[in-house]
């Protein structure tokens, strides 16, 4: 409840309760025109079924339509369409955009201390994603992108309803959420969605065709002393990523170790090693020989900004840049920020996924990696600023929160001294 209590003389009063008013009339006259609008340009809306309900026929409905509202005692605005709030929620993408939440929703709903897995599948992927809910057995939040174009999105939305059928782990386990438009690979618009719809208070952030080779989820939740560092907010656990020398047997993953020891084996006979390993920046900051010899939780201390491991961390946190769109960056663009917002990455010591081979379509990923190289060199700086002014303001720079930050972010041009002279200036 916001109570406005204007004090000083009569006419000032007068004065400011005039323009109150007009303030008043004009936001309702904007909200009627908003309505209005809505309500009569409905042209360009999706019309796609069923939720929650898995209903074999796909017919049209309309999206987006339904109500969302508070209980505020404010008065001005309390309701608005689901469209309009996801529009805002995911303001950073390419527009139009239709996000469906809950196109499917698991009928057990997980407790709030569990670890959803959050991932992205287009419909060419719709098998090893039913490995991976079949092999979890834990919450998955699924989104799917759909084309928008009336033949495949039918078709598609037949397949995906045939698999969400086919598997009770799917109906047990597994939210989709749909995202309709015209954009191919808004990859990190596509984490924030499954993230944003979790129902749970960690998330693991996982590309679809690694195989968890073991249970790392019950082991972590129940683990005292690891979910007290997942409820401080500042850990995220990296399960590290090895992939087969010879991709041909990395095709099966039940022949996949279960555990560290036959990992080991196959990693001192050069069968398996890191993931990418020609591309050391991605995954080496895990600190491969170290998990050779530890049994112990260890922090990843050589953090650098191409790091993109899997990790296990809470979905209070930092929300991945949906600027970054296509190949190139991305995840590491999340891992970043999530770094540099006071996140320490630790490494398990017996937990492990493999890749399991698929064929990359490597062809239309020159010039966006290329363009997303660009993107990141500019969204480190802008960051570093932005982050660093808002522990500044709000008390947190001489706190271990601001550590990675002041780590990364000294190497900038121009930061240090421009750091100083802010903080200067506001004290
Ligand atoms: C995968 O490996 C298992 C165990 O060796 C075997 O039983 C199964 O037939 C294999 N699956 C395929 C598709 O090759």
């Amino acid at each position: 409840m916001i109570k406005l209590r204007v004090e000083g003389t009569k006419p000032i009063q007068r004065t400011l309760k005039f323009f109150f008013h007009v303030y008043i009339i004009l936001s309702a006259l904007y909200t009627l025109g908003y309505i209005y609008r809505m309500y009569t340009n409905n042209d360009d809306l999706i019309s796609i079924q069923p939720r929650n309900e898995p209903v074999p026929e796909i017919s049209s409905a309309k999206w987006g339509q339904d109500k969302i509202s508070w209980d505020s005692n404010s008065g001005i605005y309390d309701s608005m369409t689901e469209e309009f709030f996801l529009s805002k929620v995911f303001s950073e993408s390419m527009q139009p955009s239709h996000v469906i939440p809950y196109y499917f929703r698991a009928d057990d709903p997980p407790k709030e201390e569990d670890i959803t897995i959050t991932t992205l599948i287009t419909s060419d992927r719709f098998l090893i994603f039913n490995k991976l809910v079949t092999n979890y057995q834990g919450p998955i939040s699924v989104t799917i992108h759909v084309s928008d174009n009336e033949e495949t999105r039918d078709e598609l939305l037949k397949s995906l309803n045939d698999l969400y059928n086919s598997n009770p782990y799917m109906k047990k386990y597994v939210d989709v959420h749909l995202v309709v438009d015209r954009f191919e690979r808004q990859f990190n618009m596509w984490r924030n969605v499954a993230k944003f719809f979790a129902r749970t208070n960690y998330v693991m952030m996982l590309d679809v065709d690694f195989h968890p080779c073991t249970n790392f989820r019950q082991k972590i939740l129940r683990s005292p002393r690891i979910m007290k560092m997942l409820r401080t907010g500042n850990t995220a656990l990296v399960i590290p990523a090895f992939e087969y020398a010879n991709l041909k047997e990395g095709l099966n993953s039940s022949t996949f170790p279960t555990n560290k020891k036959d990992a080991l084996k196959l990693i001192d006979s050069k069968r398996l090693a890191m993931f990418h390993a020609s591309w050391k920046p991605g995954h080496g900051s895990s600190n491969y020989d170290a998990w050779h010899r530890s049994n112990v939780l260890y922090k990843v201390t050589q953090y650098q900004f191409q790091y993109e491991p899997y990790v296990i961390f809470p979905k209070n946190s930092i929300w991945c840049d949906e600027r970054f769109v296509g190949y190139g960056a991305n995840k590491a663009a999340c891992l970043f920020e999530l770094y540099l917002s006071g996140v320490n990455y630790w490494v398990l010591p017996e937990d492990f996924l493999i890749h399991q081979t698929h064929e990359y379509l490597e062809s239309a990923r020159k010039h966006e990696r290329l363009f997303n190289r660009k993107l990141y060199d500019q969204f480190r700086e802008e960051l570093c600023f932005r982050y660093a002014r808002n522990f500044i303001l709000i008390d947190e720079w001489d706190t271990p929160k601001s550590r990675n930050l002041k780590e990364v972010c000294h190497k900038i041009r121009g930061f240090t001294q421009a750091i100083n002279f802010f903080r200067e200036s506001i004290s």
